[in-house]
């Protein structure tokens, strides 16, 4: 299925470059944005991003790396300061 129509980028190449990157180093933290820099492309309207970061989730090698998790829950501001516009939602909110 392609997931990405402006660089006709296929969910199975996005799992390939996940499954690449977490071989290549178990504890990076794997992006869209070091996808479509693995695959030599970049997005161009970003219409798929909802799609993308999907098609990510259902990998099983997208994991945090152990040592990255709990950060959010570590006290502090949740947002790094961002302004409510540039949040990303929260897995599962409405939209
Ligand atoms: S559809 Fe992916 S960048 Fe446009």
């Amino acid at each position: 299925m392609i997931v990405c129509s402006c660089q006709l980028i296929r969910d199975t190449e996005i799992h390939a470059a996940i499954d690449w990157m977490r071989a290549a180093d178990p504890a990076t933290v794997i992006t869209p944005g070091k996808i479509y820099h693995a695959l030599g492309k970049a997005p161009e309207c970003g219409g798929c991003m909802r799609l993308f970061v999907a098609t990510m989730r259902i990998n099983g090698n997208l994991g945090v790396p152990a040592e990255l998790r709990g950060l959010r829950d570590s006290g502090g501001d949740r947002h790094e300061g961002r302004s409510e516009g540039h949040r990303l939602p929260e897995p599962g909110a409405a939209s």
